[in-house]
């Protein structure tokens, strides 16, 4: 499958056309961006792990029910994937408390809840991609209450696939975001990517951050945390 026009370029993307007009070819940067593209630099390397992580965890969700974009690798960086209509919501689901949780609420970092949490914000650069509640996505017609009920439970499955995959490899599952589209024939699939860019990933035995929040916090051991945690992927069956 050969490359065509480029359709798009986002933070750490790029979306190329196909001769087959249901399918796309997404490429993998190894560009790095945070707090809504303020803060940018490049992590070597990045784009080939992410693209064979969230290639490998997008097959394991399949096989567990959740239906996904995935067609086929066809390099290190590039994938097929079938082409979506993205739905504008950035899908967040938290097992322990960080990130804009504990800034939101002023709560403490890494406390474990009795159940995980499903949020949702607007997916909308320019207005720094907000919270938004269930109601607000009905009145703007972002997705339907059945899309929701159908997202809700893709993400959950996805949860618990996720958390037992990671904790198999000594890894914590601490929260993470899916993006979702619609197929030709409107059913919901999960799209963009699945990787240390989407996902916080705590070592188990020492707590040590392994993905994005090292880039984010300015922690150093950025290349090395994305090593090791694709590592640990392999590690696994
Ligand atoms: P948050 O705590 O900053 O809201 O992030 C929750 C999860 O979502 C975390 O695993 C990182 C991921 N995330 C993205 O993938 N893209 C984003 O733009 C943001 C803000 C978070």
């Amino acid at each position: 499958m050969d490359r065509r026009e480029q359709l798009y370029e986002g933070k750490a993307k790029k979306v190329f056309a196909t001769d087959d007009p249901e399918l796309l070819i997404v490429s993998y940067k190894d560009d790095a961006t945070a707090f809504n593209g303020k803060k940018r630099g490049t992590i070597a390397g990045k784009g080939i792990i992410n693209n064979r992580m969230s290639n490998h965890l997008m097959q394991r969700l399949e096989k567990a029910g959740v239906p996904t974009h995935f067609v086929r690798e066809l390099s290190g960086r590039e994938t097929l994937v079938k082409r979506v209509r993205i739905v504008p919501l950035e899908v967040i689901v938290r097992n322990i408390s960080a990130g804009s949780f504990c800034k939101r609420y002023g709560f403490p970092e890494g406390v474990r809840f009795g159940e995980p949490t499903v949020e949702y914000s607007y997916k909308n650069d320019a207005l720094d991609d907000p919270l938004i509640c269930v109601p607000h996505i009905l009145a703007m017609q972002l997705a339907t209450r059945e899309e929701i009920a159908t997202i809700e439970r893709y993400a959950l499955t996805a949860d618990r696939e996720l958390s037992a995959f990671w904790a198999a490899r000594g890894v914590t599952l601490v929260d993470f975001k899916l993006e979702f589209g619609r197929l030709p024939d409107g059913s919901i699939v999960l799209a963009d990517e699945i990787s240390p860019d989407t996902c916080r990933l705590w070592d188990t035995a020492t707590g040590k951050k392994l993905d994005k929040d090292r880039f984010r916090q300015d922690l150093g051991g950025v290349e090395d945390a994305y090593a090791e945690i694709m590592g640990r992927l392999m590690s696994g069956s």
